[in-house]
């Protein structure tokens, strides 16, 4: 095993050309020279057509790399694939803060999912779910036949659950089974075996199986991340107060936890599209979770530690893989992973919940003290300026003078340029 020491602490980076960008993340992933022109490839038109249907062509995203990751103790330089300005560099930002005090820990439950079984028009549904129940044995022998690879992986079916549930059509029967789906996201295994089950569960309690598939709240598959954020590196304890009293809006209003959430999905869905996850799932199992309780709220909490440091957890599930699907058969989801040094769903699973955190953090500290307009501002006058018509070195001197004035519109920066030449 090639254990990685090298240091994902770099400051500048963003200031860096992309090819010095690149050589980095080359040395520090051991990437080959092939692997790194990836980076500049579109995906294969072939591929994409095997992909989905009626394909006319691809569609790309800006892929970046947020720097200054530990987790675990271990470095990670950490891609992501996003339209949004500032995300990567509020990433690398947090993460470099949280390293003062030794990066994120984080771990996660073993990758159980549910598939869900509905059965309808059961005369007796307490004596059709005992049947269920003490039937147990067989059912799961046949939900592994299924899938005899998983299983030989350690994998396969391991429990299942019975619920009676209330319905406008009266009371139906949910059967819950428990995959454990090793490094996969797991929904083609699941929907397989629930598929198959159906006619075994009718027989077994009379009644009429309909709908037969994986559910997103992915609740048995949880990652959990934490760091603590030093008060001087953050500017003082009074900048952890502000940043506790913007905190506690989420913790109680499902209208800023809604956002506050958002702000966490940036990094996760940056992470999870970089390596060919699927993010509708992710997203559909994070906001289920934060309304587990009745109530939607935060996925993070911070509080205070006794020497006055911001301490930040994170909780939500989280469906990913390193095998099957889009994460094999998309070049750079592979790329991706590599640059990561990722080998196991577990594992992708814990850079994801960190990032999540990291991301959380940087949005609820820019929030509470300069605003994130500050940030988002200078990318956008950029773009503005690039609009206007300036090229090379004028772009800077365009944005730069748009960004003071704080008048960042297509007239004034064609002024400025006219100004300029
Ligand atoms: C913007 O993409 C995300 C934020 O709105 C998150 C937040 O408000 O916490 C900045």
């Amino acid at each position: 095993m090639t254990e990685n020491i090298k240091s994902s602490r770099v400051s500048g980076f963003y200031r860096l050309p992309i090819e010095k960008r690149i050589e980095f993340v080359k040395k520090f992933s051991d990437l080959t020279d092939e692997e790194t022109k990836l980076f500049s490839s579109c995906l294969n038109i072939d591929i994409a057509d095997r992909m989905i249907e009626n394909v006319l062509g691809t569609f790309e995203l800006p892929l970046g790399v947020a720097v200054n990751f530990v987790i675990n103790g271990r470095d990670y330089l950490v891609p992501m694939a996003i339209e949004e300005s500032s995300v990567v560099a509020a990433a690398s930002n947090a993460a470099k803060i949280a390293r003062v005090k030794g990066g994120f820990t984080a771990e996660c439950s073993p990758p159980l999912m549910i598939g869900q079984i509905q059965v309808l028009k059961v005369e007796d549904v307490t004596e059709a779910s005992q049947s269920i129940i003490e039937h147990k044995p067989e059912i799961l022998r046949l939900a592994n036949a299924q899938d005899k690879i998983l299983v030989e992986l350690g994998g396969g079916a391991k429990d299942l659950e019975v619920r009676i549930l209330d319905s406008p059509l009266g009371k139906m029967i949910v059967i819950h089974l428990i995959v454990d789906v090793r490094d996969a996201m797991g929904a083609n295994a699941v929907n397989t075996m629930c598929e198959a089950l159906a006619p075994e569960i009718e027989e077994l309690t009379g009644g009429k199986t309909r709908l037969r598939i994986l559910s997103n709240l992915a609740d048995k598959r949880i990652v959990k991340a934490k760091a603590v954020f030093d008060k001087n590196t953050m500017g003082g304890e009074n900048v952890v107060d502000a940043f506790l009293e913007s905190y506690t809006l989420a913790s109680i209003d499902p209208y800023r936890a809604a956002t506050h959430n958002k702000g966490i999905m940036n990094g996760v869905d940056a992470l999870i599209i970089a390596t060919g996850n699927d993010f509708r799932a992710i997203e559909a199992g994070a906001h289920a979770y934060a309304a587990r309780k009745g109530r939607y709220t935060s996925l993070t909490t911070y509080y205070k530690n006794k020497d006055g440091d911001l301490v930040g957890e994170i909780e939500l599930p989280m469906a990913v893989g390193v095998v099957g699907g889009a994460a094999n058969m998309h070049p750079k989801a592979r790329l991706c992973r590599k640059i990561l040094g990722v080998k196991t769903a577990e594992e992708l699973a814990m850079v994801a919940g960190s990032l999540g955190l990291a991301q959380n953090f940087a949005a609820v500290f820019a929030l509470s003290t300069v605003g994130i307009q500050k940030g988002h501002m200078s990318l956008h006058a950029k773009n503005i300026a690039v609009m206007a018509g300036a090229k090379g070195e004028e772009i800077d001197q365009v944005a730069d003078q748009m960004v003071k004035e704080g008048k960042i519109r297509l007239d004034r920066a064609k002024e400025i340029l006219e100004e300029i030449r």
